[in-house]
């Protein structure tokens, strides 16, 4: 069976340093034979998590009974939670917003408590075995604190990240510019594939971790992406009027 990868893109910036970088991680993931979806949050109503966790442990729970739910259904979350559930391997991609992951992949972290939180009513969490990757753009600092916090958190929910299962760029410009990130983003998506597959214990040789791209594969792979970019700049139009 194709390994699923789902990539959630936290930008409001459909086009920006972010897509483009999970724009590459899931065409590396289509590469290796993965088949693909795409989640940006803010075409959906994330609201923050109410705790129903602090007041009693089990009542925090996936999926909840719409009259114990003080959102009673009234968000996207639960589209969110089963794309993740239909999901081997999920690669999250955000801005760098003050230092650390946007507003709304964290309230995305918080609300999947419920899923982790099954531990406690079915022994397992309804992530446990799955495979995570994180991808962060910003233009001077704040990487480390954001992936570094990511990749403790999807651990802690029972998420495996791979080796070289992150990429960050740090910078004003286009990050296709950089062979460097480019580079590491693909490497994530395709080592959340790897990592999936050697989970379910096929086969995938010796081949190191961590591939370099050769430049005609990192020319042609930047031209395919800036033309997704464009598409979604020009989708984004309507949006953001201001666009130039
Ligand atoms: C609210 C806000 C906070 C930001 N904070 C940081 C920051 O702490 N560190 C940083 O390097 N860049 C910061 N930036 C810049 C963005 O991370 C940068 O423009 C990034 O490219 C946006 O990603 P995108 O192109 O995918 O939208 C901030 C931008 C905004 C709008």
């Amino acid at each position: 069976m194709a390994v699923r990868v789902l990539g959630i893109h936290s930008s409001p910036r459909k086009y920006g340093n972010s897509f483009k970088m999970l724009w590459i991680a899931l065409e590396a993931a289509r590469r290796a034979g993965a088949e693909t979806a795409y989640i940006n949050l803010y075409d959906l109503s994330i609201g923050p998590c109410f705790a129903c966790y602090s007041d009693h442990f089990l009542n925090c729970r996936y999926p909840k009974d719409p009259s114990e739910c003080p959102l009673r259904g009234r968000d996207d979350y639960s589209l969110v939670a089963e794309a993740v559930l239909r999901s081997d391997a999920v690669v999250f991609s955000t801005p760098i917003y003050w230092f650390m992951v946007s507003g709304v992949l964290k309230n995305l972290f918080d609300r999947m408590t419920s899923l982790e939180n099954m531990i406690y009513h079915s022994g397992r969490s309804l992530v446990d075995g799955k495979v995570a990757g994180v991808l962060a753009a910003g233009e001077e600092a704040g990487a480390s604190t954001a992936l570094s916090w990511s990749v403790f958190t999807l651990i802690n929910m029972g998420f495996h990240v791979p080796a070289w299962g992150t990429a960050y760029y740090h910078g004003r410009g286009d990050v296709l510019d950089d062979k460097q990130a480019v580079s590491d983003s693909y490497n994530v998506g395709l080592n959340v594939v790897r990592l999936v597959k050697v989970l379910r214990g096929e086969e995938i040789g010796n081949e190191p971790w961590y591939r370099f791209l050769s430049d005609d594969e990192y020319r042609s792979l930047v031209e395919e992406a800036r033309k997704a970019a464009e598409e979604m700049k020009a989708k984004q139009r309507r949006d953001r009027p201001w666009l130039r």
